[in-house]
């Protein structure tokens, strides 16, 4: 089949090769013209595991292309992915929709025929009666079908997401021809629906809240993991040790009870907020407000581990070294939106620290958002000298370190984990200060 992208950032652009990879015929579509050269060049605009072969082979094999032009667009197929961003509004909880009406204002007046608008992004619940409206509006005599079709990929497995997810939802509008548009996407998902993933088809409102829902239940797994923490803390009880044995429970699943600094990133955080705001409108502002204590535990997580980095430091930070290891907002990713530990990071330099970070990918995004910050190009490198050394994301290269390859550079053998992903054991019998974000337990 021919299938169009819109938006070729970390969903739009893994969609488009992933689609090719399944054996479409591909046109990428975003108007950031250095964004397409990079892509039509094979080179991927941000850090995704195995995205970049999936882009050069799919390039090569001829099935993908890329382009700004929206006439180029409009002509090239029938089928066409929303898959723009759907950032927070400045200063507000809502998401702002400029980039979604965007796109479907400027194809739409481009469109001849039939054609099949397929939403991806995840959009308050209501945009697509909303797009549905615009298209009228427009006065288009070109016949547009709209459904939804959410995206649950994780960066760092987006790839993996894509060709093998967990479910397909596919939510569609009463008033279209539900049958053909369910045809097309079961043979656009052919593959996919070949392995037996579960295919779930519901209404456009339904599909919409899917995904904002299933962001809200993780951040919330998260923050109720960190909520236990303070009260570990507080009682000496070990939360590492208490997710795995809740976590053995089916019903509960250990997965997302890690414990530490939190979440971050393009969407658990905004999402959040966006679902709490469209439910205000809508008139169900009571039934969210636990997501706002769900935000607050999160946010509360950076300030304690200011905190904690300044006990570290003997109770100040001015005048105080400190390595920051890692500032993308999880490992496996160069994304620093919304990163905790940037955060973090900046908190500690505003508060009279020397701060020295380094990150094995995420090093070029944040010298551009906190330009203001030490960096360093090794661990080692960001150690030299540090009264404290901070592990803020739990990279691989982290989580492997062992005393000894930093002894011979810091000042104080003082570690602080702000995601609990080191022993302590190993580091407190090698004569390390040990401080674990959520508690330090008991090493014996
Ligand atoms: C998330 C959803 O997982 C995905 O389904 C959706 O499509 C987009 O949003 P992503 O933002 O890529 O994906 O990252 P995710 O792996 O969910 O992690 C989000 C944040 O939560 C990270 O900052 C991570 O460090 C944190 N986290 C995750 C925890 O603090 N503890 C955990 O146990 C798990």
């Amino acid at each position: 089949m021919k299938v169009t992208v819109f938006g070729c950032g970390y969903l739009g652009a893994t969609h488009a090769a992933c689609m090719a990879e399944l054996g479409h015929e591909v046109l990428g579509v975003d108007v950031d013209a250095d964004k397409i050269a990079m892509l039509s060049d094979g080179r991927v605009p941000f850090y995704e595991p195995g995205l970049p072969e999936v882009l050069q082979r799919n390039l090569e094999s001829g099935r993908l292309h890329f382009t700004s032009d929206y006439d180029e667009a409009a002509a090239f197929a029938s089928v066409h992915f929303l898959g723009v961003g759907t950032p927070q509004k400045r200063g507000e909880y809502a998401a702002d929709l400029r980039y979604v009406f965007a796109v479907v204002d400027e194809l739409v007046q481009r469109l001849e025929g039939s054609h099949l608008l397929i939403g991806k992004s995840t959009v308050p619940v209501g945009t697509s009666v909303e797009i549905k409206k615009r298209i009228a509006a427009s006065g288009t005599a070109a016949d547009i079908e709209v459904a939804w079709n959410p995206e649950f990929l994780r960066e760092g497995f987006a790839v993996k997401d894509t060709l093998h997810p967990d479910r397909i939802v596919l939510g569609l509008d009463p008033e279209g021809d539900t049958a053909a548009v369910t045809a097309q996407v079961e043979e656009i998902y052919a593959t996919i629906l070949a392995e037996e993933t579960p295919f779930l088809t519901t209404d456009l409102a339904t599909a919409e809240m899917v995904k904002a829902s299933a962001n809200a239940f993780l951040a919330t797994k998260i923050s109720f993991i960190n909520a236990i923490s303070e009260v570990c803390e507080a009682a000496g009880a070990d939360v590492s040790v208490l997710a795995d044995a809740i976590g053995y429970d089916q019903r509960i699943g250990r997965k997302f009870l890690n414990a530490g600094l939190g979440f971050g990133g393009g969407c658990l955080p905004k999402d959040i907020r966006a679902f709490m705001a469209r439910a205000g409108e809508l008139g169900a502002a009571p039934a969210l407000t636990f997501l706002r204590e769900v935000d607050s535990i999160n946010m509360r997580r950076r300030a304690r581990m200011v905190e904690l980095a300044t006990k570290a430091c003997g109770g100040s930070l001015l005048g105080s070294n400190i390595a920051v290891l890692g500032c993308a907002f999880k490992p496996e990713s160069d994304d620093v939106r919304d990163s905790p530990a940037l955060n973090v990071a900046g908190q500690l330099q505003l508060q009279g620290a020397g701060v020295t970070v380094y990150d094995p990918k995420a090093m070029d995004n944040s010298r551009k958002l906190f330009p203001t910050l030490g960096y360093s190009d090794s661990v080692s490198q960001a150690c030299e000298l540090a009264d404290a050394v901070l592990v803020l994301t739990e990279w691989k290269e982290f989580v492997e370190l062992k005393p000894a390859d930093l002894e011979p550079v810091v000042r104080k053998k003082v570690i602080v984990d702000g995601r609990r992903c080191l022993d302590p054991a190993v580091w407190i019998h090698a004569g390390w200060e040990y401080h674990g974000l959520g508690g330090t337990p008991r090493v014996v």
